[in-house]
Formats: C-alpha cells, structure tokens, sequence
C-alpha cells in the first residue's frame, strides 16, 4: 500500500532512541522526559514540554541532516513514496542555530533519504501561535525568502487556544504571496469555531486536522463545498484525549459529508504511531479496504505542495 503523508513535525518525529543518543552527545538528562524507552507526558502542555527538550538537543547542521534523513528512511521502509515535514525556525533557533543553517541541514536531509530510497520530500516552515503574531511573521518572511525550493509551504502550530487567527492574517498574507501552499493547525485542541475563523482570515488549502469541525454541520458544508483538504491524524487525536477512542473519531462522519481527509502521524513517537499505524488503524477502526486507503494516498497527492511534473509522477506511482 503506497502511502504518503503530509502533517509531520520534524522535532516530533526523531525516536527516544535518537533522542538518547543527542542527549548522550550533550550532556543532558532527559529522565524527565523519557522512561523505559517512552516519552512521558499526559496533556497537551506536558506533551510540548517533552517535545521542546527533545528539540533543544538538535543543535547543528548535521544533527538536523540526521533527524530528516532518520525519519525519511523509515517513512520509506513503511511503504512511503511522498512526505511533507513542518520545519520550525523558532525551535532551531533555541538550539542556538540560525534558521539557514537548519534549513541547510534539513535539505541536506532529505536529499540523503531520496537517493537511499527514492522517496520525495517537501518542507512547510510553520510558525508557532503561542510564540505570538510578530514571531509567527518573522516564520513567514523566511519561509518567502529563503529560496530553498524544497519548501513549498507556509503553516502554523503551536497553542491552538492562544490568539485569535485574525492576527496571524498578515503573516499568512506573507507566504500566500511567495507562492507557498497555506496549512494551519485548527480544530484540534480547540472547537469548529476556531476552524471557521482560520478559514475566514487565513484561507489556507489544508487544515491540520480540523476534526473538530464536525461540531458544526454548516461549517462541515463549507470544508468538502470548498474542497479543504483535512490533514488528519486519528492517532495523535486518542493518544491527546481530543475524542474518547477511535469509534468516537469522526472522520468517517468527515469522510461522508464529501470532505478531503488524508492521514498523518503528527508526532510519532510521542503518540505510539506511525505512517503504518495510521493506514492500519482506518482500516480496523473506520472500515477501510484498500481501495479507500489508496484513495486517502491520492488525495494527499493531489493536495501536496509541489509542482506539477512531480505530482504527476507521484500519482503514475498509484496507478501501477
Ligand atoms: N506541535 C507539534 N505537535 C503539535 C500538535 N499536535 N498540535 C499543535 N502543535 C503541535
Ligand atoms: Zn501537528
């Protein structure tokens, strides 16, 4: 089954292994972090704080080149031929590295994992919300000129409950301009209201998971009426509490209502997941076979940030 995904955080997805061996590297102690191989956290607070000591320990260019190329090879190992990672400026700079280093690290990354395993790879620089507008902006003004062809994407993370998308809208304006593809986080920790008003002032293409959007019928209406594609990542949204097990997940109802869904892994280490286990679980959970499956593959294709020729290419590797 080829896969793809398109919502992965690039800090959340290096493994407590990896993580060990930076922390060795470093010096630090993580026990407060990781026990008995796993990350400890039990909210979405202590799940950041968890993930923001785990991303203090990616320091240099070649650290990031590591981690992109780590998780690419096992992305492809699962059956991957297309991924897009969120890059976060703001947190290589708290490791004390410049935005372009990172960027060059992360491009020196994905170029590895390609010529390893022929898997495509894209970046969507993301500014983090709770970080603030002006600093979400700064993300922006990067993202537009750092002339890295491998990112194509602008996006947004972080606190879902902190500001209001209204003063995020200049930076969206930014990248939207560039010619990058717009994604934002929505509806996840926060309720349909918060998806309507991403959508309103930051018209993105995609919303990072959006799931909650089926509080609203109207609202549901809107997203598959205006061809919104849904990053979602079930996984992530049990393993977070946002709803009570997959049967309580509602991207069937999602899936009914004509929305674009795709499936994603976010974070997956912290919530035991992985491309794979995402693909599994909605066949278990939510009755897909695969021909759904194969859908959700094309949809994420035909909703990727990249140019035509590659998309192309892409989707002649479905269809054999
Ligand atoms: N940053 C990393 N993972 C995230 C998530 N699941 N929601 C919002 N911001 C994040
Ligand atoms: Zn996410």
């Amino acid at each position: 089954m080829p896969k793809a995904e398109l919502h992965c955080h690039i800090e959340g997805a290096a493994d407590t292994e990896l993580v060990m061996q930076q922390a060795a590297i470093y010096g630090a102690d993580m026990s407060p972090f990781i026990r008995d191989g796993a990350f400890v956290w039990h909210d979405f607070t202590s799940f950041l704080a968890a993930y923001d000591a785990s991303a203090s320990l990616f320091r240099t260019e070649e650290d990031y080149a590591r981690l992109a190329e780590h998780y690419l090879a096992s992305l492809a190992g699962q059956g991957a031929i297309y991924s897009e990672i969120f890059i976060s400026p703001d947190h290589a700079m708290r490791s004390g590295l410049s935005p372009r280093a990172y960027l060059g690290g992360l491009a020196e990354g994905v170029r590895r994992a390609k010529a390893a395993s022929g898997i495509e790879a894209r970046m969507i620089v993301i500014g983090v919300r709770h970080f603030g507008a002006e600093a979400v902006e700064a993300a922006a003004r990067f993202a537009a000129d750092c002339d890295e062809p491998l990112v194509t994407g602008f996006g947004m993370a972080g606190e879902e409950r902190h500001g209001n998308p209204r003063d995020y809208a200049h930076a969206f304006d930014i990248a939207r301009e560039a010619g990058l593809g717009i994604t934002v986080h929505a509806g996840e920790l926060a309720g349909w209201e918060s998806v309507a008003a991403a959508l309103d002032h930051l018209r993105p293409a995609r919303i990072g998971h959006g799931v909650r959007a089926v509080e609203n019928p109207d609202l549901v209406r809107r997203i598959a009426g205006e061809g919104i594609v849904l990053e979602c990542c079930p996984c992530s949204n049990v393993a977070l509490q946002i709803f009570d097990g997959f049967e309580n997940h509602p991207l069937p109802q999602l899936m009914v209502a004509d929305c674009k869904v795709t499936l994603s892994s976010d974070d997956p280490p912290y919530f035991r997941t992985s491309i794979r286990r995402e693909y599994e679980e909605a066949r278990r959970h939510f009755g897909m076979d695969d021909t759904a499956l194969g859908d959700i593959t094309r949809t994420a294709i035909e909703a990727a940030f990249i140019d035509e020729k590659t998309r192309q290419a892409l989707l002649a590797r479905l269809s054999r």
